[in-house]
């Protein structure tokens, strides 16, 4: 191999739940209404992980897909990267139990940046590959978010859903991945949080009564806003300094949270919504597997064609925000 070491996507797949979870559901047990959630959010329905079905049962199922399409036996990984917030037990990671799935021995470990997590994940893998580090790592983005809901707060619950996504990364001479831009800002870290069962506040018969195992979002708005503000601005920069315009982008996938705010960061591009992935209507915001999931679905509908080039972008609790820049490589779909 000839100059600087690039890692490119091999394979790309994903998992969802059996169970679909439609808005009826929340208007069977809250004062909410089907048209109020598709209006404001764009989603229709999302899936709920059945019974004991874990995180790690989903990206296991996500990791073989992406590896069966990339033609590699799970046994050619050599490091396992799973971003998630909502891991099978705080500790061994998601990544360990879906190692321990494969039935394979190389490293794993999780990346915790919220809804921003693949951005992050993808970033610290493709690091892996181009430091001659590792040769074939599968980086996941995976939730069982419905075990972090409140049921009873109508503002969070109707938003998430669960799910997984992986992509499998190899070394090559051309970049597949381009280029990644990442961003956090600690001192917004309250406008969404799940407040117990770390450190600050472990659980307690008090934190479990009072919900606080769940996800908090006292400000639907402002989070909003600065979505949008975060994934247009790592796009922007993003696209500078690798010497693109928003022109040459053949698909945007945004983290899927909310229509009006992929909407409004496809507007800022100049990005016309015709090559923007929006999935939010049947899959919910399905945090850090939103994107993986948004890439995979849109490969398989044909929409990702020999060297398009494809950026992604996320955000969510930290507050934490990425983009990633790929000219995709991975094989076609097998009709
Ligand atoms: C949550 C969100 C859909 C709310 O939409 P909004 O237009 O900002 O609405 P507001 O929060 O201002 O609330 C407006 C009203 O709707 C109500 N409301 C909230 N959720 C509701 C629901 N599911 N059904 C019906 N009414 C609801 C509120 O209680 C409020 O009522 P009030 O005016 O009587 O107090 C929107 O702010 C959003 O999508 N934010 C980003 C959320 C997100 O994506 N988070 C994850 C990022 S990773």
């Amino acid at each position: 191999m000839s100059g600087r070491r690039h890692a490119a996507i091999a394979g790309v797949g994903s998992a969802l739940p059996d169970r679909v979870v439609p808005n009826s559901f929340f208007e069977s047990i809250l004062d909410t209404s089907d048209e109020w959630i598709r209006q404001r959010t764009g989603i229709g329905e999302r899936r709920f992980a059945a019974d004991g079905q874990t995180t790690s049962d989903l990206a296991t199922a996500a990791v073989r897909s992406a590896l069966d399409a990339a033609g590699i036996a799970p046994d050619q990984l050599d490091l396992i990267i799973c971003a998630t917030l909502t891991p099978d037990t705080p500790i061994p990671a998601a990544a360990v139990w879906t190692q321990r799935k494969l039935g394979i021995g190389c490293p794993a470990f999780d990346v915790n940046a919220a809804c921003a997590g693949f951005s992050f994940a993808l970033s610290t893998g493709a690091a892996f590959i181009e430091s001659g580090a590792a040769e074939t790592v599968a980086v996941i983005g995976a939730e069982v978010l419905s075990r972090v809901l409140d049921l009873t707060d109508r503002s969070t619950c109707v938003l998430f859903g669960d799910g997984a996504g992986a992509v499998v990364l190899r070394p090559s001479d051309a970049p597949g991945l381009i280029g990644s831009v990442l961003g956090t800002d600690g001192k917004a870290a309250e406008i969404l949080i799940i407040p117990a069962g770390g450190s600050a506040r472990p659980a307690s018969a008090e934190s479990v009564a009072g919900r606080e195992h769940s996800i908090r979002m006292p400000s639907g708005r402002e989070v909003f806003k600065r979505a949008v503000t975060e994934m247009a601005g790592a796009c922007r920069e993003l696209l500078d300094k690798s010497g693109f315009e928003p022109g040459d982008v053949d698909l945007l996938i945004p983290h899927q949270a909310n229509s009006r705010i992929m909407v409004a960061v496809a507007e800022r591009l100049g990005i016309a919504m015709e090559r923007a992935v929006v999935d939010v209507e049947e899959i919910g915001n399905t945090s850090a597997a939103s994107i993986p999931i948004a890439l995979d679905r849109a490969w398989r509908a044909g929409r990702i064609g020999p060297e398009a080039l494809v950026l992604l972008t996320s955000f969510g609790a930290g507050l934490a925000w990425g983009a990633n820049l790929l000219r995709w490589t991975a094989p076609e779909p097998a009709s």
